[in-house]
Formats: C-alpha cells, sequence, structure tokens
C-alpha cells in the first residue's frame, strides 16, 4: 500500500482569497465599484463572497472582530486564506490523509460550505498561513442567475469545533457542514 504521505497533489489552479477587512461596508464599495466584482452571497454581516466570473466567488471579505479594528494598517495579517482548486473529493480525501499522515496542522475540514457549496481542507503552511484545497464550487453563468443569499453565521466561528448553522429564512441550510471522514484533525 501506498504511503498516504508521499501523496503529491495536483491543484489545477488558484480560485479564492480571502481577505480580512477593517469594514466590510467600505471594503465592499471598493471591491464592487473600483475592481468590479457582483456579489454572490453574504454570512450575516461579517463575510461577504464577490465573484469576478462563474466561480460563486473568487474573493471574500471578511469583517475583523471588535478590538481588531483599531490596528494600524499594515499591522494585521489581512489574508485570512488562498485556496487552490483540485479535481475531486476523492483527491481532497487523500489529501487530507496525506496531510494527517505528515502531521501538518489542519485548522478547519474536511468540510462543505453553504455559500458556494465547495468542499474545503484549510492547513498552516510554515509561517502560520492557511493554505485550502477546495473543489465542486457553484458556478455561476449568464445562463443561470443567482440571487444572493444571507446565511447565518452564529456558528460560523465556531466551525474549528465542527459547528453546522443554518440559513437565515425559510428552509435551512448550512454555512458549513463536516464531512465525516473520520480523518480530519485539528
Ligand atoms: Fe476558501
Amino acid at each position: 500500500m501506498t504511503d498516504p504521505a508521499s501523496y503529491r497533489p495536483r491543484p489545477t489552479r488558484l480560485g479564492h482569497l480571502v481577505l480580512k477587512v477593517r469594514d466590510i461596508d467600505r471594503s465592499l464599495a471598493f471591491y464592487t465599484e473600483v475592481v468590479g466584482l457582483t456579489v454572490s452571497d453574504w454570512i450575516d454581516h461579517h463575510m461577504v463572497f464577490l465573484r469576478a466570473s462563474e466561480d460563486h466567488h473568487d474573493l471574500a471579505l471578511l469583517q475583523l472582530p471588535p478590538g481588531h479594528t483599531d490596528i494600524p494598517e499594515g499591522h494585521y495579517p489581512a489574508v485570512e486564506h488562498f485556496s487552490y482548486r483540485v479535481e475531486s473529493i476523492d483527491e481532497m480525501e487523500k489529501i487530507t490523509a496525506m496531510l494527517v499522515a505528515r502531521g501538518i496542522a489542519i485548522d478547519r475540514g474536511l468540510g462543505r460550505h453553504g455559500p458556494g457549496a465547495n468542499t474545503f481542507i484549510v492547513f498552516r503552511d510554515p509561517d502560520g498561513n492557511n493554505v485550502e484545497f477546495y473543489t465542486d464550487m457553484t458556478q455561476i453563468t449568464a445562463g443561470s442567475p443567482y440571487e444572493p443569499s444571507v446565511w447565518d453565521g452564529k456558528d460560523w466561528e465556531g466551525q474549528s469545533s465542527g459547528a453546522a448553522s443554518r440559513r437565515v429564512g425559510p428552509g435551512s441550510r448550512g454555512a458549513v457542514a463536516w464531512i465525516d471522514r473520520g480523518s480530519r484533525a485539528g
């Protein structure tokens, strides 16, 4: 049997970036008006997913928590994570096994986000930066109109603890759900 630690991922492209921001409305105005992105979904009023093309999101903005917004510019890590796309959930599972076998710290996942519906696993590089792999993101095309939703982020902050959460309004969809493969760590 092949050693899981020897598995080499095959990322197809850099897919998205999540930035921490001091004022999410100010930053949203900037990225829609100055950069030209479109809103796909919100989680409460503290995370907004934006797209340039057909991927549900290629940029997301995450509101810094109270007490962190007065830190001078340039003195707070602005990147929450960046994410590489892979082809399949099968590859996501092999990557998870590889990370566990190598003893690499897994910050969250393997799971599936509500907004964008993509599976994800987030782990740390040697400097503590969050790196993510994802697959299966919702595609938004001209032929499939998409109405933004506001998701309930009640348990979003606790996603490392494996909590699920619900969508605001009729029906119920989780902002994050865990895929129980028995291989999750951290
Ligand atoms: Fe992500």
